[in-house]
């Protein structure tokens, strides 16, 4: 979710979204990748879906930390050090720290500089005694964390169901490798969002307000910003689906005629109806969540849900 942030405008990672939209264009079944959704622009929109009636996620998660803050407190004890994959949502840091004694270090491990320093900046104000040391490196590749916290026991802390948006394979496989990082002894601290009625679930992903759409409509306004294109966003809609079998919100940017579009002097051809993938959302049940937990290395400890079981939080252990 709000993990890979403002990796945005970026200049060096400019090629990079050139290079996916134009192999996403050019696939058959077309698609762009879901961190470009998240420029400035789309950053914001963001934060205003947290804030919908409609996307429960957020809030769900937020009053679950505030209520299981001194479980979690008990569980670690004093001395850990924190470490964030994600700055994600300073909001979730800020309430899972105060909840914590004594913390050896926080760590936030992002792609983006600028949400890094920003995280920093807020925290170091905040809690004035804490030590902060961001990580500027993208957590799906190889990290080594700071010589600092190597004799501190670790908190993981994913938080958004940013988990979500792997497919099972690449979750199962981030959390085996998030192990390793973590090392012995370590707890890892997962938001995980939940199986439900399929009405509450595409509501989520298909405000009445109309922002999730905007949101997704503003990738193709940043392609016309910053790779040169011609697409005329009238000719393009939202569109949520759940995917009952792989247990997953999809969600695609649908072409609403046969249309030819630019990008960066490229042609391309949409047909009337043809979907550009942009993001999936699995929803796990706790089960389901545990069990690949174990998979990769961690024991299922404990599982804290909201009395309308909308969304889960996991700690998770290593020994
Ligand atoms: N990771 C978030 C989620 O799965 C991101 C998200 C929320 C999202 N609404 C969206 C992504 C709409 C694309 C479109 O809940």
């Amino acid at each position: 979710m709000d993990a890979r942030n403002t990796l945005a405008e970026a200049q060096p990672f400019a090629d990079e979204f050139a290079t996916a939209v134009i192999d996403g264009l050019g696939a058959r079944a077309k698609h762009i990748p879901c961190h470009f959704l998240y420029d400035a622009r789309g950053s914001e929109l963001f934060e205003k879906i947290t804030q919908l009636e409609e996307y429960y996620p957020t809030r769900t998660e937020i009053a679950l930390l505030e209520k299981y803050g001194p479980r979690i407190s008990q569980l670690v004890g004093s001395d850990c050090a924190v470490i964030e994959f994600g700055s994600g949502s300073s909001r979730k840091t800020h309430i899972l720290i105060e909840s914590l004694q004594d913390i050896a270090a926080y760590v936030p491990i992002d792609i983006s500089d600028k949400a890094l320093s920003e995280a920093a900046e807020a925290l170091r104000k905040k809690f004035s005694d804490l030590t902060v040391i961001p990580v500027h490196a993208d957590f799906n590749e190889a990290i080594e964390l700071p010589d600092a916290v190597s004799g501190a026991l670790k908190l993981g802390f994913f938080p958004g169901s940013t988990i979500g948006n792997f497919s099972h394979a690449d979750a199962t496989r981030f959390l085996a490798d998030a192990g390793e990082l973590l090392g012995q002894d370590s707890a890892f601290l997962v938001g995980v969002d939940l199986k439900k009625n399929t009405d509450t679930l595409l509501a989520a992903y298909n405000d009445a307000e109309g922002v999730t759409a905007e949101f997704n409509l503003n990738l193709l306004e940043r392609i016309n910003r910053q790779l040169d294109g011609d697409l005329n966003l009238e000719k393009f809609k939202h569109e949520a689906v759940y995917n009952e079998t792989e247990g997953r919100i999809e969600i695609y940017i649908v072409s609403l005629e046969d249309q030819r579009l630019s990008v960066l002097g490229r042609p391309f051809t949409l047909t009337r109806g043809e979907r550009i993938h942009t993001e999936n959302s699995h929803k796990y049940s706790i089960e389901e969540f545990g069990a690949m937990a174990r998979r990769a290395g961690w024991q299922s400890d404990e599982v804290w849900i909201d009395d309308r079981a909308l969304f889960s939080l996991h700690f998770l252990s290593r020994n």
